[in-house]
């Protein structure tokens, strides 16, 4: 049975070694980035950073747009945004890359985390709730504390995971209820809908990550999606430096960042930018193949809830036990075929091991279980 899943990754992959997700650069992508030499406009100022912000507002929808260096420091930003401070809590979910939970630590706040949907792997709002209801009252000052650890709930940050969007309505209207600030963490969804907008503006704060993984790339990149223009000018200014705009003078008034994604990088960028419906509609046939042949061996494929749209960032099975997936990550990975399994839960990390959580029911058996498949753009 592995054997025939390696058989079918090479039908559709061919012969030699098959990364998880390369990129592809099909495109303007030599011509911009000469373009951008010539000009040696290669660092943080240049047309392609203005061009880059753009196109990304118009592709997700989003009312401004930040670029930064990568999606960490877009998390980072994020939080500072919410007006997280030292000692507050941010929930999350256990099943994320570790970015999520460091972007949480840089500010001084502490995780606690939440079990995973079963179906689509993002944060669970029912479990979200429960925990709420349990543990969280609200004080004097309207915010939301935990009755345990008597810290402020000041922020939510839900992960769109493998490009699969997270039951947003529930978890915004959630935390609404208790006066907590949802950050979307949609780095590995660009080109996602929930509900028919696109993930990272739904929430008043969003992040996006550019890395060499995702569904386009820049080498190290990353944008805050922003739907306020007062916070907008804020992310700007945080990820400059805090320089405060001037000819020639050197004045800075706050201590901040040097955040900016560097124009070469954003020249790259604008032409994967310029590729993506391209890729979305080749990952989707991709995806659909997967499921074709997944159904046919009684294999768990995973796929996102009946409201959305992935972008089919990775494709990703579930095996009926730790076993099957241990076996199978050995063979595939020892015939030249990468696969991954998901992560290790974040409250299992050395730096996170004390943060309150939930039961985390879902996530275990998705970290024992789940393997992810090549997946990259078939072009
Ligand atoms: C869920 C998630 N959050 C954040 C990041 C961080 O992005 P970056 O690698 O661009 O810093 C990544 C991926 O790299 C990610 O998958």
């Amino acid at each position: 049975m592995f054997e025939e899943i390696i058989t079918f990754v090479r039908s559709l992959y061919g012969e030699g070694y098959i990364p998880l997700h390369e990129p592809k650069f099909i495109g303007n992508e030599k011509a911009y980035v000469n373009e951008c030499i010539d000009s040696t406009f290669i660092s943080s100022v240049g047309k392609f950073v203005d061009k880059f912000e753009q196109m990304i507002c118009e592709q997700t929808g989003s009312k401004y747009a930040v670029a930064t260096v990568n999606g960490t420091a877009a998390l980072h930003v994020c939080l500072i945004l919410a007006d997280v401070k030292a000692n507050d809590e941010v929930l999350t979910q256990a099943l994320t890359f570790v970015a999520t939970a460091n972007a949480v630590t840089y500010v001084g706040a502490h995780c606690v985390f939440i079990d995973s949907c079963s179906n689509n792997l993002g944060l669970c709002p029912d479990d979200l709730k429960s925990f709420l209801k349990t543990h969280a009252e609200i004080g004097h000052d309207g915010f939301c504390y935990n009755k345990k650890t008597k810290r402020r709930i000041k922020a939510c940050i839900p992960m769109h995971v493998f490009g699969h969007p997270v039951k947003l309505d529930e978890i915004i209207e959630i935390c609404s209820n208790y006066n907590i600030d949802v950050i979307e963490d949609a780095a590995e969804s660009l080109g996602s809908l929930y509900k028919g907008k696109a993930t990272g503006t739904i929430a008043p704060l969003g992040a996006l990550s550019f890395n060499g993984n995702k569904i386009v790339t820049s080498g190290g990149g990353g944008a805050i999606l922003i739907q306020d223009e007062k916070l907008a000018k804020k992310a700007k200014h945080l990820t400059t430096t805090a320089k405060v705009p001037h000819r020639w003078e050197f004045f800075h008034d706050e201590i901040a960042f040097n955040y900016r994604l560097p124009n070469l990088n954003a020249a790259l960028l604008c032409a994967q930018l310029e590729m993506l419906e391209k890729f979305l509609l080749n990952k989707k046939e991709t995806s659909n193949l997967y499921k074709k042949f997944f159904l046919q061996k009684d294999i768990k494929f995973l796929e996102c809830s009946e409201d959305s749209e992935s972008n089919y960032w990775l494709n990703a099975v579930m095996f009926k036990n730790n076993k099957d997936q241990q076996e199978f990550l050995q063979l595939s990975n020892n015939s030249g075929v990468m696969t991954r399994p998901i992560w290790k839960l974040m409250s299992d990390l050395p730096a996170f091991k004390n943060c309150q959580k939930t039961e985390l029911l879902n996530a275990k058996i998705f970290e024992s279980t789940v393997v992810n498949l090549p997946s990259s753009v078939r072009l």
